[in-house]
């Protein structure tokens, strides 16, 4: 688990407002996820803060932010990993790689960057290897092609078929764990 007070923190710091269109200000205290265009969410806080903390993420980790969307989760990420630390955002719609770099900007996290994501192959393999691995589409199966490009000992969370998915990187078999049902929008898978 990530710690409660940490969590709680990077709550305080990142306003959802700085995430989502003009025309759902209005909303952004609603535990719902939110249109921000191009048939995407802005995610439902409730399960935000519960994939966060099922990542344990720990101050200096490098984590991978798949499905980045706004930006919201990239810079919660990178008030959780600390200036020791670097997440790397990956997106998959152009129009929301621009808008979500601009979000990121208004805070002042140098360790934190947002990638335009490739069709043809998942994540961000080219820095890899990631201590944290957190994807916010549901995928149709465990996505091996992210799992291997964690750190042995690693953690990603994904929601999996509906079912929120915590998997831990081993060095034989990978130990996974499944944390209750959610919905989200389909993580496109090449
Ligand atoms: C629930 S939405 C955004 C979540 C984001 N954390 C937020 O709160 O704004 C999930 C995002 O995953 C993106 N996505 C889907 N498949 C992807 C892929 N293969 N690589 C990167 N992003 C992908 C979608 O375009 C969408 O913006």
């Amino acid at each position: 688990m990530t710690d409660a007070g940490r969590l709680q923190a990077a709550f305080d710091r990142v306003r959802r407002t700085d995430f989502l269109p003009a025309n759902q200000l209005g909303f952004a205290g609603e535990d719902a996820a939110l249109p921000i265009g191009h048939g995407q969410t802005n995610s439902q806080p409730s399960t935000v803060r519960a994939m966060l903390d099922l990542l344990d993420v720990q101050p200096g980790q490098r984590v991978l932010d798949v499905g980045c969307g706004s930006g919201w989760t990239t810079v919660l990420l990178g008030e959780l990993v600390g200036p020791a630390g670097e997440v790397v955002g990956v997106e998959i719609v152009p129009e929301l790689v621009s808008w979500g770099r601009e979000n990121l900007a208004s805070y002042a996290l140098p360790w934190a960057r947002i990638e335009q994501a490739d069709r043809d192959a998942l994540g961000v393999p080219e820095t890899a290897p990631y201590d944290r691995v957190l994807v916010s589409a549901e995928a149709s199966r465990v996505p091996t092609e992210l799992l291997d490009q964690m750190e042995v000992g690693g953690l990603m969370v994904v929601p999996v078929r509906g079912r929120m998915t915590v998997v831990r990187r081993t060095a034989g078999e990978p130990e996974v764990r499944h944390e209750g049902w959610y919905s989200f929008v389909p993580l496109v898978e090449p």
